[in-house]
């Protein structure tokens, strides 16, 4: 797949002093869904603004598609679509001015039919003629998404796009980022609601201080990170762990009857079989067994708090 992003070594100091960015490198292929985790001030936002051209980085280059971000603004800017974190709508203007508008914004001849589409996909297209001060927050935040698809940008920008946003307008966006994807657009999303990353991302980075601490694909993360928890209820309850158990730790209930191991996904020599084995050789027998795995909400809780 080719690159459409390339992030090489980008630092942010602002004027104040505060440092947001330390030495940020990431690439994104074309088509793939990213999600961009971390706790408030992490320099997700900032990180975007430096892409989008609105931040000035002190350090580091970045390229669009090849189009460096400095050197080569409007071909680079062009490629892309920002819904910001910040709503700012023009008030007075009806929806589909101010749609049709931003397309022009980009030197991009009108399309009316593109502009109906992107409406429509986005349940706006009854609203055309409104005002947007009329409207509510959420379809409000849909017309942001139509302005920053409005000149059919390659590589979209959705910072915290679900935001207090109600549960069927969020389905409904990852249904359209999705679709999008699907006709070949790059989507970086940032999300406190991790359950959406969960959901949608093809691959995770999460922030944390200005750093990047991590990108991986989300499969391989879940299952490189994650912890799995075997629980067994069983036939006779156990007054006290047998000693050939001991090594692996498990947790006896107070009632004796479920025995709970927990084993790292990425240990040699534990998992549920030894575990397994070793109960048998002790004779102990079970009448049901369950398992869970840690999601990535547990994960990134520990990630963030790992490093603290
Ligand atoms: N214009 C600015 N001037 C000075 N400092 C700023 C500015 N914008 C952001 N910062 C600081 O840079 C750091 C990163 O902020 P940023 O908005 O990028 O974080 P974020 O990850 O997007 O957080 P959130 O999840 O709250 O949106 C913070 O310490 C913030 O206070
Ligand atoms: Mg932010």
């Amino acid at each position: 797949m080719p690159t459409i992003l390339d992030i090489r070594g980008v630092s942010k100091t602002y004027a104040s002093g505060q440092r947001a960015l330390s030495g940020i490198s990431l690439t994104v292929e074309r088509g793939e869904i990213l999600a961009l985790l971390g706790p408030n001030g992490a320099g997700k936002t900032t990180l975007i603004g430096i892409v989008c051209g609105i931040v000035r980085a002190s350090a580091g280059t970045v390229a669009v598609d090849g189009h460096d971000i400095v050197r080569d603004y409007r071909a680079s800017r062009s490629l892309i679509g920002l819904v910001p974190q910040e709503l700012t709508t023009d008030a007075f203007e009806s929806v589909w001015a101010t749609v049709s508008f931003s397309r022009g914004l980009f030197g991009k001849a009108p399309d009316p039919v593109h502009i109906e589409n992107t409406l429509r996909a986005l349940s706006l297209w009854d609203k055309r003629d409104a005002r947007i001060m009329t409207l509510s927050g959420g379809m409000k935040r849909r017309v942001m998404i139509a302005k920053a698809l409005s000149h059919e940008p390659r590589l979209l920008f959705l910072d915290e796009p679900t935001a207090g946003v109600d549960v069927e307008l969020r389905r409904d966006m990852w249904q359209l980022v999705r679709e999008l994807r699907d006709t070949g657009v790059t989507v970086i999303l940032t999300t406190h609601y991790i359950e959406e990353a969960e959901e949608m991302a093809d691959r995770i980075g999460v922030m944390r201080k200005g750093e990047l601490l991590l990108v991986e694909r989300k499969v391989e993360l879940m299952a490189k990170l994650g912890r799995k928890q075997l629980t067994l209820q069983l036939e006779q309850p156990l007054h006290r762990l047998p000693s050939a158990l001991a090594a692996f730790a498990p947790a006896l209930s107070a009632d004796g009857l479920a025995l709970t191991y927990t084993y790292d996904t990425r240990a040699h020599g534990s998992g549920m079989v030894a575990f397994l084995e070793a109960l048998g050789a002790a004779g102990i027998a079970f009448k049901d067994l369950q398992t869970t795995q840690s999601s990535l909400e547990d994960i990134f809780v520990s990630l963030v708090q790992e490093r603290a």
